[in-house]
């Protein structure tokens, strides 16, 4: 039987705008930085007695597949995720790329809205991403960033899936 799992997606929304780019289609660019994401990943895992994740070659792969797909976007955009049998994060940003450390805090910071005893998240707050990043029976993790002409995107994605509807993350 399938398992239903809920897509998180953050958003923070930075107010430095880019100087008008100089001609011909916009490529991408691909940035992961492996050690920094897993760092943030295990030490709010170890917060909460959750094991720490480990980095796939195959997972960062395929989300850099899919900055490769929008080369040619002005705009980063959240396209093509659905259908994923993946756990997803996201952040989409119109100013420059955030680090890693930034990306996943912005993720744990809505701990401050799960209540861990009832599994639940405050009534207008996203825990997704939250929970997703502590989620004790995801294992593996990619993660890329992707710059397009206008806007930034980072992705990280999870195996097995998080957010498994009616289970606690741990
Ligand atoms: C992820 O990448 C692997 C190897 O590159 C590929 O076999 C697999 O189909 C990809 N999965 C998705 C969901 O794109
Ligand atoms: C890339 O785009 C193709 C064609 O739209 C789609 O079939 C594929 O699933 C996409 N892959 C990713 C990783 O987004
Ligand atoms: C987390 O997963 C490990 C095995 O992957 C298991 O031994 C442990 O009991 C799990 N912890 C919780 C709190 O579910």
């Amino acid at each position: 039987m399938a398992r239903l799992h809920l897509l998180s997606l953050s958003l923070i929304v930075l107010s430095i705008s880019y100087s008008s780019l100089s001609q011909g289609p916009p490529r991408p660019q691909l940035r992961a930085n492996a050690q920094a994401f897993l760092d943030a990943h295990n030490n709010a895992r170890a917060k909460v007695g959750v094991l720490p994740l480990k980095w796939s070659a195959i997972l960062e792969s395929n989300t850099s597949l899919v900055f490769q797909n929008q080369s040619g976007l002005r705009s980063c955009s959240f396209a093509k995720l659905s259908g994923t049998t993946y756990g997803v994060n996201l952040i989409w940003t119109t100013g420059p790329l955030v680090s890693p450390q930034e990306a996943v805090t912005s993720w744990v910071a809505a701990n401050k809205y799960y209540n861990f005893a009832h599994n639940s998240c405050l009534s207008g707050q996203q825990c997704g991403g939250y929970t997703q990043v502590v989620w004790n029976e995801s294992l593996e993790l990619g993660c890329a960033q992707g710059l397009c002409a206008d806007s930034a995107l980072t992705i990280c994605i999870y195996n097995p899936p998080g957010n498994t509807v009616g289970e606690k993350p741990y």
